[in-house]
């Protein structure tokens, strides 16, 4: 994911530059990457393009092409606006005015500062990122003038605390969001959805498979089943399909203690993470002999299996969504 943290005030004296670089500074150590993009140094002019944004590219201008360029290129936006007149400084909500497509079914969040912590101008934003497509947050940051020493964000950790609240919800929605950009656009390429083997993805599948392997070991339908979502979707090496946990976990009970599958050892082969809160995972389970070597799958009575699985996390926490066991045979 890469977010813009956008400096919307441009006077000489102003405070703006100095709040974005303490966002930058708090908000850098996740799983997004995080740019600074000065109103000041972008240097828009007031807006003079011939047709509404609506309408869409070719824009007649380098300055909006240039703008578009940067904006498209970003998953989501961090605005750091102060409050002008009860409202948004108008640099800001011209460079918002210039583009249309490139803003939409994105992600936004705000830090917002003034008298009153900006919260009027954060409340004006809300309704034109609205009718640009933009969804924006529940949680923000407001601080107020005495945040501030020597012009400088002097906020306390409280307010830090608040900025990474806020800054997860935007990452998770800038994951969902991307999701639905890749989907709604026919023509665009066939997409890339995620890395092989991203640690993050690998840590999810770790997680179950450790409970697997646990399961498998102690003959324990309750552990191996552990975080199997309620309406887990499960397809068994036969051609059969298994609805819900109730139904799965009966089975599995039932196949554990009468050890059918044997000695077993669990192993990712592959782990993808294709999109926020989901992760597709391919895991072996080789059948083992007596001394812990894995059989042959040619060998009679060696019954391994290749899973795929689909993990979703939920308030913090990995669960199956769906399971499909393949016996690996010779071809
Ligand atoms: C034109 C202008 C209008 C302002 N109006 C308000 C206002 O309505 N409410 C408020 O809380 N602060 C208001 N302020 C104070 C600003 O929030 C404060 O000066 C802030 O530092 C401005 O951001 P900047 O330094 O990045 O330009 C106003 C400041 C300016 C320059």
């Amino acid at each position: 994911m890469k977010i813009a943290i956008v400096v919307s005030s441009t006077r000489p004296t102003r405070k703006g530059r100095h709040v974005g670089e303490w966002v930058l500074e708090n908000a850098s150590s996740r799983d997004a990457s995080f740019a600074l993009v000065d109103l000041a140094e972008i240097n828009l002019p007031l807006l003079s393009e011939p047709k509404p944004a609506v309408f869409g590219p070719p824009y007649e201008q380098e300055t909006t092409r240039a703008w578009s360029e940067a904006v498209a290129g970003y998953d989501g936006f961090i605005f750091v606006v102060p409050e002008y007149n009860h409202s948004i400084p108008a640099p800001l909500k011209n460079a918002l005015d210039h583009l249309y497509v490139e803003w939409q079914d994105k992600a936004a969040a705000f830090v917002s500062y003034g008298v009153d912590n900006g919260v009027r101008a954060v409340e004006h934003l809300r309704g034109i990122l609205s009718e640009l497509g933009i969804a924006h947050v529940g949680p923000s940051v407001g601080l107020s003038l005495s945040d501030f020493a020597d012009g400088v964000v002097s906020a306390n950790d409280r307010k830090a605390a608040a900025l990474d609240t806020m800054v997860d919800k935007l990452v998770a929605w800038c994951g969902a969001l991307a999701t639905l950009r890749v989907s709604s656009d026919g023509n665009q390429d066939r997409p890339r959805l995620g890395s092989d083997h991203l640690d993050r993805a690998k840590a999810a599948a770790e997680s179950l498979i450790a409970e697997l392997q646990e399961g498998i070991d102690q003959g324990n339908a309750e552990v191996y089943n552990r975080h199997f979502a309620l309406d887990v979707m499960w397809g068994n090496p036969n051609g059969g399909t298994l609805l819900g946990y109730e139904e799965l976990h009966a089975i599995h009970g039932q196949l554990l203690s009468d050890n059918v599958a044997g000695p077993s050892r669990y192993e990712i082969v592959a782990a993808r993470k294709v999109a926020a809160d989901v992760v597709v995972a391919h895991v072996r389970r080789a059948a083992l002999d007596a001394s812990g070597v894995a059989l042959d799958p040619a060998d009679a009575g060696a019954f391994s299996e290749m899973a795929l699985y689909v993990l979703v996390r939920r308030s913090g926490q990995w669960w199956l969504a769906a399971g499909q066991n393949t016996p690996i045979a010779p071809m």
